[in-house]
């Protein structure tokens, strides 16, 4: 929320500054006015307080009553467990509550039918009743880089509130938008991919320590080279191509690449994604020991 906080911050003082400032057309007309933080624990309040409350934007903590949070607000973020849901949403009054309101839900594997399912048992959903909106952001996001994907809905979001989610997340990073179909795969490469680079820039890593390089040192290269390369492709380099141009004849790239296509890294690496695309499909179906041996 960090970064959705100093961006609303700034949007409140670059306003109060000056009217006359030229609009940018990617800005919802409607920001939100203040930041209600809905948690059971009460030592929660302090972590938030601790993590938000030097922002200039308007900040309230609530223990313990979800109602009282949804009451108030026009926009709900739902990022609990993504098994907790039900009991959240299950709570006497909620529906009512939610009446007409955006309910953002970023919770791996949960899919906005089985929550609108919940809400509205028998397809009995009331003209009022709130829209659902599933977006799967990442970690990164703590410093504002997240890859997040905002599914599609049937029928499409008003303007004004996709306007406001697309905003939302791209204070925190970069967004894209796919049909429900494909956020299983997105949960994969977005949601799980930053541990799958992990590993792969902490193996780069240890290749240089075994080679004499400081740790310190190591990790840091191994992150930076990384973060150029993306920063080439996120450029519009092509990453057949980036490969291609640093492959000189007879050198040490093309060496060290044949040694990785040996270990079948690029089908690993794709078969990893792929399977954590198929457990997120089974964790939100309550399924368990998805990880249990399959063949
Ligand atoms: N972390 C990621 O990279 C990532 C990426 C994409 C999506 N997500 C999704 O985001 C959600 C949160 O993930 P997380 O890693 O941040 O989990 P987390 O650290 O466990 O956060 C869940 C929060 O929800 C609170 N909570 C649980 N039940 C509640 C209730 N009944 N009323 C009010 N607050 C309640 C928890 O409070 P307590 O601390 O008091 O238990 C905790 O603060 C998950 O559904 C996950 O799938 C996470």
């Amino acid at each position: 929320m960090g970064g959705v906080m100093s961006s609303l911050a700034e949007a409140r003082t670059r306003a109060a500054i000056s009217k006359d400032t030229p609009k940018d057309s990617s800005v919802p007309a409607r920001l939100p006015a203040k930041f209600i933080a809905c948690d059971m624990r009460v030592e929660a309040e302090t972590t938030v307080k601790n993590a938000l409350g030097h922002y200039n934007f308007p900040l309230k903590t609530i223990t313990n009553n979800n109602l009282e949070g949804v009451r108030e607000a026009d926009i709900i973020l739902l990022s609990c467990k993504p098994q907790g849901f039900k009991a959240i949403l299950g709570e006497e009054g909620m529906k009512d509550a939610l009446k007409g309101k955006l309910l953002i839900s970023i919770l791996a594997g949960v899919t906005s039918e089985q929550i609108e399912g919940f809400l509205y048992p028998g397809g009995n959903k009331p003209a009022d009743a709130c829209r659902i909106v599933r977006v799967m952001p990442n970690t990164a996001s703590f410093v504002r880089e997240s890859m997040s994907v905002i599914q599609t809905c049937t029928p499409p979001l008003e303007e004004n509130h996709l306007k406001l989610v697309t905003w939302i997340f791209n204070q925190i990073g970069r967004t894209a938008s796919l049909p429900a179909s494909n956020m299983d795969a997105c949960t994969a490469l977005c949601g799980s991919g930053p541990a799958f680079f992990a590993l792969v820039m902490e193996a780069a890593a240890d290749g240089a320590v075994a080679m004499g390089i400081p740790r310190a040192e190591a990790n840091l290269m191994a992150a930076q080279t990384m973060r150029g390369t993306t920063g080439l492709v996120l450029n519009g380099e092509h990453p057949s191509i980036l490969r291609e141009k640093v492959s000189t004849p007879g050198g040490c790239t093309i060496g060290g690449l044949m040694v990785l296509e040996e270990g079948t890294v690029r089908g690993h690496v794709a078969r990893a994604v792929r399977e954590a695309t198929v457990v997120a499909s089974q964790l939100g179906q309550g399924a368990v020991n998805v990880n249990g041996p399959r063949r």
